[in-house]
């Protein structure tokens, strides 16, 4: 796994720059906190593994490298710009130019009925609470009862009130949310969120 080449940067800040209320981040995430969010990736059998607001690819790269052949490795990416680069330089990826709050329909569209694992770096500070609730709604149903979640969280953010608001809709969503511990060798630091058993299945 390597940070971040010039291209990728570039493509990165000029989607970000033109369209932060969009894309809510300052850089691509870190290799270590791409290790830290797909960790729940199966590297045995055959997986299905969709990915929510890929950017310019860096988790991408990091689901790839533990996929066996014969994996299906899917993205939601909204940006229409940031979806064009990821066909161009990721053509083994399956991007779907969309939103993750449709992802039941988007998954259905590419003919997929059960996900293992879904990892997002969707931005949830951008979205009301209730397309947040929508969006784990979404993600609950599209899991394998095996399956497994994960989200990035800022250390700076976890005391404010929208990212405690975002534990609690976790924690509603699904029967178990772990924390991994900080990934400081990210720009901000970050965390992840890890979810299983999704409530919306019971
Ligand atoms: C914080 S960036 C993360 C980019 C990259 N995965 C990384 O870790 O560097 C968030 C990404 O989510 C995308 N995004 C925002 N809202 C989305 C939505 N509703 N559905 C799918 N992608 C979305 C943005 O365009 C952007 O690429």
């Amino acid at each position: 796994m390597k940070t971040a080449s010039a291209p990728e940067l570039r493509a990165f800040m000029s989607v970000a720059l033109r369209r932060q209320g969009v894309v809510g981040a300052i850089a691509p995430s870190s290799p270590a906190l791409a290790r830290a969010l797909t960790a729940v990736v199966p590297r045995r059998g055959t997986p299905v593994v969709v990915e929510l607001g890929p950017g310019t690819g860096p988790i991408s790269e990091a689901i790839r490298e533990r996929l066996a052949p014969g994996s299906r490795q899917l993205a939601v990416e909204i940006d229409p710009d940031l979806a064009a680069h990821l066909r161009r330089t990721k053509p083994w990826m399956e991007t779907i130019q969309g939103d993750a709050a449709d992802l039941g329909a988007l998954l259905a569209g590419a003919g997929v009925e059960r996900v293992d694992a879904v990892v997002s770096t969707l931005p949830w500070s951008l979205f009301p609470g209730e397309r947040q609730e929508r969006i784990l709604g979404e993600v609950g149903r599209a899991l394998a009862p095996w399956g497994a979640f994960t989200t990035v969280t800022y250390l700076h953010a976890v005391p404010l009130a929208g990212a405690r608001a975002l534990r609690r809709r976790l924690r509603s969503a699904f029967d178990e949310v772990l924390t991994t511990g900080p990934v400081w060798r990210n720009l901000p630091p970050g965390m992840a969120y890890v979810c299983r058993r999704p409530v919306t299945r019971v």
